[in-house]
């Protein structure tokens, strides 16, 4: 099953513009515009309407004026949009794309042509402009209906047409590629907000498990093992048991394989907290916005929508992806504080606080995935409430055991728009997982950089390769305005495995 909203994404030259058979014309309207020979024929037939709008209703840079049908042109619908200056910075882009969309799925448009223009920001050029229209309208006429009943409301908007000036032959190919890596990356993001979005009874460990494996239908090339409970305990991960214990359903580890590149080259590894609803266990947490830990499984979440982003476009790289999926529940079965368990790598934990429960399943996925030799490891998980505090929704924190890595993640999110920023690991982290009673334990550090310490103790099972922690807590899902997914950090993973940085 896949998870893309739109059923077309083109590239087409804006000639005849007026002929256009389209729900939402949208122009972007810059500096450059008034020279363009489509907009000008354009203008022409509407009698010079559009220009004397553009110029009455159009202010400052990112407003919009809805026109209906104009006379002489054939578009249902045209939207002008006043574009955006080059020092404009990239979310500005992003959210207007996103607001584009929107009113194509609120004015019950089946389709939206946009021609972006030629502007970019500065550092950017059109072919980025032309794969950031297509993710960001991919990923935002998204609307996740799958348990409303009798209010459910469905995209209109179900084709995207990027219309250019002016490219032809190779430059034409390379926009079609740019709009189609754009248009997986965004269906990689629907993947990704679906699973989130799905409330923690309707997304078990088991039901994930059913949807990577029907995945496989779609895309052939992606390879799953799933690991059982019986199958971990044979394995050693006592670590990551200790969370499923307390509660009647079973946790699952899923593997996915993604093999496009040369055989010889070792795959770079991805692994995703997936923990399906988190009640903080024995130590059980408050209940006021209990209901967000149903996008605790966000890490896994991106794990799945990046392998099917890679199949989507026959990616040339080597990737596995891991999810470490279960469910967090208080029970008379359920982990004790306390309690001291046996992880996978040897070294035995103490469970201080049964809230701490992510470290304690990705401690046992980042052991298992050292037996692919990968190149270097990611892992990505909704980790600590501190790093919302640390800093804020915009960024996700990343923390490594090795700078060329978090300095190509940092990259790949100014890149992609899907932001991160560095925290430090430092050995003076370390101090905080000592105790008298194990080899480690799960929490210290008191109420102290909670989410630098959290990454401390995964280092200790990270030692046998090049890795880098993503805390996305703060990123993966919003509480307002509206409660939802965002599918991040799935464009930043995308963005830098598509681009090889990391050969
Ligand atoms: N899933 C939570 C972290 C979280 C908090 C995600 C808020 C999204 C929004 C995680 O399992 C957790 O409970 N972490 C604790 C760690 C603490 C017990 C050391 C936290 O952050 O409070
Ligand atoms: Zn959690
Ligand atoms: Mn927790």
């Amino acid at each position: 099953m896949a998870y893309k909203v739109l059923n077309s994404v083109l590239v087409k030259d804006a000639a005849n513009l007026a002929s256009l058979s389209t729900d939402m014309l949208v122009l972007v309207i810059n500096k450059n515009t008034k020279n363009d020979s489509s907009f000008k024929e354009l203008n022409k037939k509407s009698k010079n309407y559009i220009s004397k709008t553009v110029q009455s209703h159009l202010d400052e840079p990112g407003s919009i004026v809805l026109l209906p049908k104009v006379d002489g042109i054939n578009a249902k619908n045209i939207l002008l949009v006043k574009g955006l200056d080059t020092d404009t910075p990239t979310h500005k882009w992003l959210s207007l794309f996103q607001s584009i969309a929107h009113k194509g799925n609120q004015s019950k448009c089946k389709d939206i042509s946009i021609m972006p223009g030629t502007i970019t920001p500065k550092d950017k050029d059109e072919l980025w402009l032309i794969e950031m229209v297509s993710k960001t309208i991919e990923s935002n006429v998204y609307i996740f209906s799958e348990t409303k009943n009798k209010t459910s409301k469905k995209p209109s908007v179900k084709k995207l047409t990027i219309l250019t000036s002016g490219l032809t032959g190779s430059k034409l190919t390379k926009a079609k590629q740019a709009a189609k890596v754009g248009y997986a990356i965004g269906e990689g993001v629907n993947t990704a907000k679906y699973l989130g979005d799905l409330p923690a009874n309707h997304c078990t460990p088991r039901i994930i498990e059913k949807k990577v494996k029907a995945m496989t239908k779609d895309f052939p090339k992606l390879k799953v093992k799933s690991f059982n409970e019986q199958q971990m305990e044979k394995m050693g991960m006592g670590s990551f048991l200790s969370v499923s214990r307390g509660s009647e359903e079973p946790a699952r580890m899923m593997v996915i394989e993604y093999k496009g590149g040369k055989s010889s080259d070792k795959p770079i590894a991805l692994v995703g907290k997936g923990v399906t609803f988190d009640t903080g266990g024995v130590s059980i947490k408050p209940s006021p916005a209990m209901d967000e830990m149903k996008w605790d499984m966000c890490g896994a979440a991106t794990v799945f929508g990046v392998m099917s982003t890679l199949a989507r476009l026959n990616a040339d790289v080597n990737v596995v992806g891991v999810m470490g999926c279960a469910e967090n529940m208080c029970s008379s079965k359920a982990t004790k504080p306390g309690d001291v368990v046996t992880s996978m790598s040897g070294q035995t934990i103490e469970i201080l606080n049964t809230d701490a429960e992510g470290r304690l399943i990705l401690a046992d996925c980042l052991t298992y995935v050292g037996k692919y030799k990968p190149s270097y490891v990611i892992d990505m998980a909704t980790l600590t409430g501190a790093v919302v505090i640390a800093l804020g929704r915009h960024a996700s924190g990343v923390m490594a055991n090795d700078q060329y890595l978090a300095d190509k993640i940092i990259e790949s999110g100014e890149e992609s728009g899907d932001r991160a920023w560095q925290l430090p690991l430092w050995d003076e982290h370390q101090s905080c997982t000592k105790t008298k009673y194990a080899d480690l334990a799960n929490i210290g550090g008191g109420r102290e950089a909670g989410t630098i310490h959290a990454a401390a103790f995964l280092s200790k099972f990270t030692n046998d390769y090049k890795w880098a922690h993503i805390d996305i807590a703060a990123t993966a899902s919003y509480s307002t305005p509206v409660k939802a997914g965002t599918g991040r950090p799935v464009p930043l993973i995308s963005q830098l495995l598509l681009s090889k940085k990391l050969k």
